[in-house]
């Protein structure tokens, strides 16, 4: 196995973090990582907000709905999906842009910065910094865009924390391979076993690191995934002026 495949098997979200500051340099490499992406039609329509003030970072915590490792680690990078730059382009050539309106286009976006986001967090991890991804910012969303200044045609989709590990997370078990690894044509009859399976796992992992209230998966799922997750999402990407279409 060499070391890029060592890192991916050992993915880990990590939620303890020393305030110990990560140097320019490390950080410079990480978002140059991400910088380095592909994009869907070479837009490049991702930009990042990088944020080590402290204060910003205990707020932006807050907004993500009380998630205290935003506020330890020195390093918060919202990841923006960002069509202000293509509309300039656009304008450049006298034409008008009307992708954002559509799902497909925000659709572009949030793949293109997803793509960011794993290039952020593997970079970070190379270097032997822990990370977490965080989606937890699109509860408030407006105060996000409010609180790092975003123009029209942007939107907060994910953000990530990074910084030095205090104590290091436990890497979580996945859903059986079966119900991922679809051959030729998805196999719709391995998911339920699988699940089955899976629901038995995940308890004896977060017994295993001592977390008496952790559920089963789907269990787990079953209150955000009924009632809907984060609401201001399309409201609030609609005033961005994302997704007008009917
Ligand atoms: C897009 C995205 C958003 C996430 N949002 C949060 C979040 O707001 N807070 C958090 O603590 N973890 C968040 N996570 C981490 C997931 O909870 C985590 O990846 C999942 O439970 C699997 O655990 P693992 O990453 O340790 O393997 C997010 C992950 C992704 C990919």
């Amino acid at each position: 196995m060499n070391e890029t495949l060592a890192l991916q098997f050992t993915h880990r979200s990590d939620r303890s973090f020393s305030t110990a500051p990560i140097s320019d340099d490390l950080l410079e490499s990480i978002i140059e990582a991400a910088w380095h992406a592909p994009s869907s039609m070479n837009a490049q329509h991702v930009s990042l907000v990088v944020v080590r003030d402290a204060a910003k970072r205990a707020r932006i915590a807050e907004l993500a709905g009380g998630q205290p490792w935003i506020a330890e680690a020195p390093v918060f990078i919202t990841v923006i999906v960002d069509f202000n730059k293509t509309s300039v382009g656009l304008q450049n050539v006298g034409a008008t842009q009307h992708i954002h309106e559509s799902v497909d286009g925000f659709a572009a976006g949030a793949v293109d910065a997803g793509i960011a986001l794993g290039n952020l967090m593997l970079a970070a991890r190379s270097l032997g910094l822990g990370v977490v991804a965080i989606g937890g910012l699109r509860r408030n969303p407006q105060e996000m865009i409010d609180l790092l200044e975003l123009p029209a045609l942007t939107y907060p989709i994910v953000g990530v924390t990074i910084g030095h590990i205090a104590t290091p997370a436990q890497p979580k078990p996945r859903l059986p391979l079966a119900s991922f690894r679809h051959d030729e044509r998805y196999h719709a009859e391995a998911i339920a076993p699988a699940i089955a399976t899976y629901d038995k796992v995940l308890p004896e992992y977060w017994h295993s690191i001592g977390r008496a209230d952790g559920l089963p998966w789907s269990a787990n799922l079953a209150k955000p995934y009924s009632q809907g997750f984060y609401r201001a999402t399309k409201p609030v990407a609609a005033k961005q002026g994302f997704v007008q279409e009917q």
